[in-house]
């Protein structure tokens, strides 16, 4: 792909800001170069703005190299940037299967960039590839494919979102891994290599249990995550978040147990919510959620939120009329849940 065709002409004329230390390498001696307070509490100094160490450890557990990894503050963050990078405002547009995860339209309209959205197939979420096709033009520069897809869970084939990538070769794609852990199949991170308009993005915040630390993932070819690390704010990832993400990606088997006991227990759930007669389909997940169609979803809410439960409402969402979302919980917050649904038929 040319990639001066599809980035902004400004950012590809950028001079990225630069600080002293990213032009020094090896250990310092005295660093009197950024106006810090001199006197060492842990948090004095600027954070690393590349990350390196968080990097280094990254990498190997998720097959790229390090020069192929983005961080940012959530991946809210890496979605902000695929538009502040590629989206001219008030020319260029994007394409987006609908439903899907919000941010992708909020960033949209706060970047003053055109959001096609396209219908998914009612009921079974796939993909409608020709409709998206149909709205593609010369001021399209990405498209968005989230699998496994927020709210509706389902996983699209690895086939489908390999032809997808190939099939919009002069668009940037985005596929949001968000959910990519608690799915059957594979991440796409083992296209990078072959695709150059590819961008994966993962995160913290689901399978590894840090939602809290705020750290995003983007995955692609070194040019476009330079074009990463040129926009972003020099010291988007802080230090404590730093320091944290080595403590966790050291420890891959927590996450791996955790991940197998959310899925054991998302079996369990769609078990026991199937024959309630409230519940009129659990629809497939590859994800930590069910989303659940019911008798009547708003009342349904109401009533959980009554007893103190919170579950996501996707009543008005596109295809998801009388839907709520249920994130899997532990066994006891999963069993409460079940137990006031069923309380709740009986009434
Ligand atoms: C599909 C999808 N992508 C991205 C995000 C945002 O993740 P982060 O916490 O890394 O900003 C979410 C959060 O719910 C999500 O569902």
């Amino acid at each position: 792909m040319n990639l001066s065709k599809v980035v902004r002409p400004n950012i590809l004329a950028l001079a990225p800001y630069s600080c002293a230390r990213d032009e020094f390498k090896g250990e310092a001696r005295i660093n009197v170069d950024a106006n810090e307070n001199p006197y060492n509490n842990g948090l004095n100094r600027y954070p690393d703005p590349r990350q390196l160490k968080v990097k280094a450890l990254l990498a190997p557990i998720k097959g790229v190299k390090e020069e192929q990894i983005f961080l940012g503050n959530g991946s809210d963050e890496a979605i902000d940037l695929v538009y502040r990078i590629f989206c001219r405002p008030g020319i260029d547009n994007v394409v987006a299967p609908a439903p899907t995860y919000g941010m992708y339209q909020v960033c949209a309209e706060v970047n003053d960039v055109e959001y096609r959205a396209v219908p998914m197939q009612a009921e079974t979420f796939a993909l409608d590839v020709e409709a998206m096709a149909a709205q593609v033009d010369d001021h399209t520069k990405v498209i968005w494919v989230c699998s496994p897809n927020n709210p509706s869970g389902n996983a699209y084939s690895r086939e489908q979102l390999i032809s997808i990538v190939e099939r919009f070769h002069d668009q940037i794609v985005v596929i949001d891994e968000a959910y990519i852990d608690f799915a059957a199949q594979p991440s796409m991170t083992d296209q990078l290599d072959r695709h150059d308009n590819l961008i994966v993005l993962q995160t913290f915040s689901k399978a590894w249990g840090h939602a809290a630390m705020r750290l995003g993932i983007a995955m692609s070819s070194p040019a476009i995550i330079a074009f990463f690390n040129n926009v972003k704010y020099p010291y988007n990832v802080n230090e404590l978040t730093q320091q944290e993400a080595v403590r966790v990606l050291e420890n891959v088997d927590r996450m791996r147990r955790q991940v197998a006991e959310v899925l054991s227990q998302r079996d369990i759930l769609r078990q026991l919510l199937e024959p309630l007669p409230i519940v009129q389909h659990v629809y497939p997940s590859d994800a930590n959620f069910l989303l659940v169609k019911v008798n009547d979803a708003m009342a349904t809410y109401q009533y959980l939120q009554s007893e103190g439960v919170i579950v996501r409402n996707r009543h008005k969402v596109q295809l998801c009329a009388n839907c709520l979302r249920i994130t899997i919980g532990t066994p006891e917050e999963n069993a409460q849940l079940y137990n006031l649904l069923k309380d709740y038929g009986n009434k």
